[in-house]
Parts: C-alpha cells; sequence; structure tokens
C-alpha cells in the first residue's frame, strides 16, 4: 500500500482525509467509531459557549433525482439519487463543559490521529473576542492538534457570528487574531462560500496570521416546495429559512472557491471540502492544491460516520498512487492549479477572431456591444 500520510499545518496525518465538523463528529462516541474505521483525523462539531436549540423537527435532509425523470425532492423513494444535504442544523447543542474530559480522552486513547476542535463565539465586542480565546485555550488544554474558526455556518440569527464573520474581511482579521493569540496549535479559518471574492476573506485570515483557510461550509439555499400540497419540502409548521446545501450538488461549485484560494495564495494551506465520496473526488482537490479533505454528507448516509467511504478513499488513493508511480501527495498535489486561467486565455479557432468580448461584428444570434449598451 503507498504511503498517504502528509503533513498539514506543521501536522502528520497517517492519510489526508477528516471527517468535517458536523453530525458524524458530534460526540465521543462518533469519533472514536470514526479513528476506529481509518479515518486521519476529525473535525469535532462547532463548540461554542452560547445556548444552542434547534428548530422543532428534521435538521437535515437528503435532496434526490429521479434516474429515469426530473423530479427532485427530498422524499426517499427507489430509482433516485441523492443530489445534495440540506440542513439548518445549528452548531453542537452540547456544552463546553460536556466536551472537556471526552476530547483529552480521545486524544489520549488515539494519540496518532488527529482532533481539531471547531469553535464559535459571537465577535461585536471584547466579551466575545474573549469568548473565542476561552473556547481555544479549553480545546488546546485537552490536546487538540488544531483549532478550526467557524466563520461559515450560513444560518445564524445574530449578525457577529457564523459566516457573517465570513462576510467581513475586519472581523476575519480581528477574531483569527484573537485566537492565535493564545494558541499554541494551528488555526485553521473555514469561510463561507457566500461571498463575492472569498480571496479577500481569506487574506485578511492570512494578515491575522491563519495557519490553513478551509472551504467550503455549505451554500445558502431553500428547500424545494412540494407541489401537491405547496409546502416546502422541509419546513415547521410551514415555516422554512434559509439553510445549507452539501454533498454532490456542491462539488464543482466548492471546487471554484478553492481554485480562486489556491491560486491567490500558492504557498499557503489549504482543505478543500464539498461533495466529497470517493477518491475521485477529493482528487480534484488535491490537484487544486489541497493538503487536505474533509467529508460530511457522505459520510452521514454511511452508517453516520462513513466506514465504507474511508476505505473508498484510502484504496482509491493507494491504487491512484500505485499505477502512476507516486510515492507521495506531495507528488501531485496542485498539479493542475495552473490549468485554471481567464476565459481569454482559452484557444479560439482563430485567434484573430477573438477580442476579449469587445468585438465589434455582431456574430450571428448575438446583440451587437452597442445594442446591449456596452
Ligand atoms: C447537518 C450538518 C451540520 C453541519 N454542522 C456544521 C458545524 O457545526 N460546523 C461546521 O463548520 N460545518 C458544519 N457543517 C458543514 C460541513 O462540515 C461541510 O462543510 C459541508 O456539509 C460540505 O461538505 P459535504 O459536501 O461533504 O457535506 C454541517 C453540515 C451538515 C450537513
Amino acid at each position: 500500500m503507498a504511503d498517504l500520510s502528509t503533513t498539514f499545518t506543521g501536522i502528520r496525518f497517517e492519510n489526508p482525509f477528516l471527517l468535517a465538523s458536523a453530525p458524524p463528529t458530534e460526540s465521543d462516541a462518533n469519533i472514536i467509531r470514526a479513528f476506529e474505521a481509518g479515518w486521519g483525523g476529525v473535525v469535532t462539531k462547532t463548540i461554542g459557549l452560547h445556548p444552542v436549540v434547534n428548530v422543532k423537527g428534521p435538521k437535515t435532509k437528503f435532496l434526490r433525482s429521479e434516474d429515469q425523470g426530473a423530479r427532485l425532492s427530498m422524499t426517499k423513494r427507489p430509482g433516485t439519487t441523492v443530489m445534495a444535504s440540506w440542513n439548518w442544523e445549528l452548531i453542537s447543542d452540547k456544552p463546553l463543559d460536556w466536551w472537556i474530559g471526552k476530547l483529552a480522552a480521545i486524544k489520549k486513547a488515539y494519540p496518532t490521529k488527529i482532533l481539531v476542535a471547531s469553535i464559535m463565539a459571537g465577535s461585536g465586542n471584547d466579551k466575545e473576542l474573549h469568548n473565542w480565546q476561552t473556547l481555544a485555550k479549553a480545546c488546546q488544554g485537552e490536546g487538540a492538534d488544531a483549532l478550526e474558526l467557524n466563520f461559515s455556518c450560513p444560518h445564524m440569527d445574530r449578525v457577529d457570528m457564523g459566516s457573517n464573520v465570513g462576510k467581513d474581511k475586519v472581523l476575519c482579521s480581528v477574531v483569527t487574531m484573537a485566537v492565535k493569540e493564545v494558541s499554541k496549535i494551528p488555526v485553521w479559518v473555514k469561510l463561507t462560500p457566500a461571498t463575492s471574492n472569498i480571496v479577500e476573506e481569506a487574506e485578511a485570515c492570512f494578515r491575522g496570521a491563519a495557519d490553513a483557510v478551509v472551504s467550503s461550509n455549505t451554500w445558502p439555499s431553500l428547500p424545494p416546495i412540494d407541489p401537491a400540497t405547496l409546502d416546502f419540502e422541509m419546513n415547521v409548521e410551514g415555516y422554512v429559512s434559509p439553510g445549507g446545501l452539501g454533498g454532490p450538488a456542491i462539488l464543482p461549485l466548492s471546487m471554484a472557491k478553492m481554485a480562486q484560494l489556491t491560486k491567490a495564495f500558492p504557498d499557503k494551506e489549504f482543505s478543500g471540502i464539498g461533495g466529497i465520496s470517493t477518491f475521485d473526488h477529493a482528487l480534484n482537490y488535491f490537484l487544486l492544491g489541497c493538503g487536505t479533505t474533509q467529508v460530511c454528507t457522505a459520510a452521514m448516509l454511511d452508517h453516520a460516520i462513513g466506514p465504507n467511504v474511508i476505505k473508498t478513499l484510502t484504496t482509491g488513493m493507494s491504487d491512484f498512487m500505485d499505477a502512476r508511480g507516486f510515492h507521495s501527495l506531495s507528488d501531485f498535489r496542485g498539479a493542475r492549479r495552473d490549468r485554471i486561467v481567464p476565459h481569454s486565455q482559452i484557444k479560439r479557432p482563430d485567434a484573430r477572431e477573438y477580442h476579449g468580448g469587445y468585438e465589434d461584428e455582431a456574430v450571428e444570434g448575438y446583440a451587437k456591444a452597442e445594442e446591449v449598451g456596452v
């Protein structure tokens, strides 16, 4: 078997596959099962200090497409394929005190497995910045190998939490700096994909001395409306609010965000997430330049922690490396990053025919520039 081990933000991983912060890592029992199953690391479900009360009803469902047909629905039915997860789950509903002791016990029992603590507080005042530091110190005191700052949860009411931090460059820097002030372990930052230029928020985090950027969390979205009842397929007493889309549907979207990041910061460290269930999927992120990858939706659908998914990932990587004579991830990491170029650099049948979109002569079926007000 090929050597799958890798070093990411100074930490040695036996393989570059982690369970992402989500239900698969919501308890010590799950994390232990995950380590036994072969995951190189886990990121805990996000731990916070404020009270968490989830919605009355299901927190996650899976959007399925008919194999022979067009109907997209969350109803579980034969002859369908999962396209995405949709959730409006909040962070861990277990308080920090619940996690204390358990994190230390996990790390003691599995010293070579990597335990990353995902944390989240507010950011609107000094007390909240202090809360970030309290969480960071508590988790590092338990022996966590790294911290992942959640700047990405898409369904927070508070304007100074979750993806609202990830949409604000100043907060990205300020919070990262506050955590770095007290941490002795690497600090990863998980950004929201819901911004116009994720490079700006990443730059702000790196300015705050982040050791890595992680992308993507789920994408803001709504569940479909059932044409028979006219109700959203997920609702509480008829009402819904935006939640997050994950799973296969977001793989190309998350790749585009990751490509922006790895191209802008080729020397920085990135962990890729979004739609991974096989090595072929993870390979996309490695070829863009990621040093690790994370999985949520696929693991949720495979005995809650993905025992088959991790086997597929490690076997797939090993076979891929053997077939191509690669000795380590660094032999192919980033190998396709430079193939993403501006549209104008893509070859035309005749280079003289393309003028960067400013063509004077109208092409049949297209308006002339002046007709569309250019
Ligand atoms: C039910 C559910 C709960 C989640 N909770 C968290 C969380 O607490 N913290 C976090 O950073 N991401 C959370 N996520 C996002 C995942 O970690 C991951 O970024 C996202 O699902 C995309 O990966 P996937 O396509 O493999 O599902 C959650 C996702 C789901 C589906």
